[in-house]
């Protein structure tokens, strides 16, 4: 996520490039899937080394063009699918050695500039807020759903903690009029209590907005569970995550399937539970210095990764189970 700040810079930056090419080893190599091609970044970068092979999904039918102009150059080592990346396993590798799985979560530059998927406080006319692939948007959710529905959105979602008072105005003016994006940020504004000067006041119920229109919270879990599916033997999962939500459940994924352990009352206890899964840094990897300030969108950036240690399809998890309230919430669009 390129944080909700627009920058001056022109063209989006890849977060934490060296460190995600460092782990994934593309000079000695091999197939890689970039989940979250965006402006092609990290596709650009794996198919400068030669005998690389890069498979790249984006749910954004933007990101087309920009997989267009890559083919030209890399015709018979690049493909791209507007795909949202929950569907990995629907991928046709036909039983391909993946080298690497990388997901660079969030929204580029480029999206947040674009006025018409008003994911910035600055667009301008309809709430909309869809990446791409989506079934509703953001005017839906605002303008439909029930007060306590949009009062967990806005605190499970975008920990933000007005989420009352947000929600209860919500519903009092949508009776006067349909909201659009700046009647939404009028709204945020006059109901914060607490002004806080370095933070936009609707940076929290636009992220919360964003998680929940674009099912954020199922695309990761989905996208975890079938990337380490499809991988075989010593294949790595790679993740570059933005806000502390996204990286509470890759820090739980990767946790339970690399400790021989029952974490959870969910599971049964199994005793021979393998590591499927190791942890190739302990800690997370965070951009430096230098980089946060060429590109300070990139400051809450955290890169987790792993490698599979068992050639097998089976995947013992209970992250359904651990993160079935905010798979709840985001049920309630079942409605829309
Ligand atoms: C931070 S950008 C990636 C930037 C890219 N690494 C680069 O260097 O240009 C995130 C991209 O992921 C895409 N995206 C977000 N969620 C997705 C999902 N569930 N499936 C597929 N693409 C997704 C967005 O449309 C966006 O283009």
């Amino acid at each position: 996520m390129i944080a909700t700040i627009i920058s001056e810079r022109k063209k989006h930056n890849p977060v934490l490039l060296n460190e995600v090419t460092s782990i994934i080893s593309p000079q000695y190599g091999g197939t890689f899937i970039d989940c979250t091609f965006g402006q092609g970044g990290y596709t650009r970068k794996i198919l400068d080394f030669e005998k690389t092979n890069v498979i790249a999904l984006d749910r954004d039918e933007d990101s087309i063009k920009i997989a267009n102009n890559i083919k030209k150059g890399f015709k018979n080592r690049f493909i791209f699918e507007n795909k949202k990346f929950s569907e990995l396993h629907k991928l046709s590798l036909n039983n391909k050695d993946i080298k690497a799985i990388i997901f660079d979560l969030g929204f580029s530059l480029d999206q947040i500039k674009n006025q018409d998927k008003g994911l910035s406080f600055s667009s301008k006319g309809e709430l909309n807020m869809r990446l791409g692939l989506n079934s509703f948007s953001a005017k839906d959710a605002i303008n439909k759903l029930e007060q306590k529905q949009l009062e967990d959105i806005l605190k499970f979602f975008g920990e933000e903690k007005e989420y009352k008072r947000i929600s209860y105005n919500i519903v009092h003016e949508r009776k006067k009029k349909e909201i659009d994006t700046s009647g939404l940020v009028r709204i945020i504004e006059s109901s914060k209590r607490k002004k806080n000067y370095r933070v936009h006041c609707a940076t929290k119920t636009f992220q919360a907005l964003r998680i929940f229109v674009n099912k954020e919270i199922s695309e990761l879990i989905n996208g975890l569970v079938n990337a380490t599916k499809i991988l075989k033997k010593n294949g790595k999962i790679v993740v570059v995550s933005f806000h502390s939500l996204e990286d509470k459940i890759v820090k739980y994924f990767f946790k339970n399937l690399s400790e021989n352990k029952n974490s959870s009352r969910y599971v049964p206890k199994i005793n021979d539970k393998i590591n499927l899964l190791k942890l190739i840094n302990k800690k997370p990897v965070i951009p430096s210095e230098a980089e946060i300030k060429k590109n300070p969108s990139s400051r809450s950036a955290k890169l987790r990764s792993a490698i599979k240690q068992y050639d097998t399809a089976k995947i013992e998890t209970d992250i359904y189970e651990k993160f079935e309230n905010l798979l709840e919430i985001e049920n309630y669009s079942k409605k829309l």
